[in-house]
């Protein structure tokens, strides 16, 4: 809402209804147009953008090689001559990886002012196939009860030089790699890959 109160033409897709209905609660209704229910591999906008973003780890969400070079493909063909694709991916930590996660508690907070809410953390790495299986664990008080939720997902891991090889093979050019949010060089301490990719001429 802030981007469009700014004046930028903005549009936004995710493959899940349920995150598309948590963005539908913050636009007013005469902006319903600009968010469709798409996937990012094979999505069609029907117009063109200076900038795409995946912003809070989409791309790890795409677990095949193939799926993550018809996104790179699909964004291509979406963006101006010169235009920007821009996501993010964390850092593998070999030592999790290689220990995994045990019922961490990774939140302990609130949700709203007197609302409690925490998260547990599971994770084991397929090391071989770059995959961490993730279960959370969700504990929040709604009207005086105690609820509690699972929720699984799988996310691919990436490094860094399969990152260049695999944009490489796209129609994308690798502009940069950064390793904050601040355009901070990528070294040992970083902890995310800020990967700028450009459609060039
Ligand atoms: C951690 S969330 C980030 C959501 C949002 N970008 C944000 O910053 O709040 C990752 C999102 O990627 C979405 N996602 C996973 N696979 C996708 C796909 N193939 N196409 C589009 N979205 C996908 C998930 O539904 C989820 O909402």
């Amino acid at each position: 809402m802030e981007a469009l109160d700014q004046g930028a033409d903005i549009f936004g897709i995710d493959i899940s209804p349920e995150m598309i209905n948590i963005l539908k609660d913050k636009l007013p209704e005469k902006e319903y147009y600009r968010i469709q229910i798409q996937d990012i591999c094979t999505f069609n906008l029907e117009r063109k953008f200076d900038l795409i973003i995946a912003p809070f780890r989409v791309f790890m969400h795409l677990l095949t090689v193939d799926e993550q070079l018809k996104a790179l493909d699909t964004v291509f063909e979406h963006l101006n001559p010169g235009g920007n694709f821009i996501f993010d991916l964390f850092i593998p930590n070999l030592k999790m990886l290689h220990e995994g996660l045990n019922h961490v508690k990774d939140f302990d907070g609130e949700y709203e002012p007197g609302k409690k809410l925490i998260r547990y953390t599971s994770m084991h790495a397929d090391l071989v196939n770059q995959i961490s299986h993730i279960t959370f664990k969700l504990v929040w008080d709604e009207d005086s009860i105690e609820k509690t939720e699972e929720w699984k997902t799988d996310l691919r891991f990436f490094f860094r030089y399969e990152i260049e090889h695999l944009v490489a093979q796209s129609k994308l050019k690798l502009v940069d790699i950064f390793g904050d949010f601040e355009e901070g060089e990528l070294n040992k301490n970083s902890k995310e890959f800020i990967v700028i990719c450009e459609k060039q001429d």
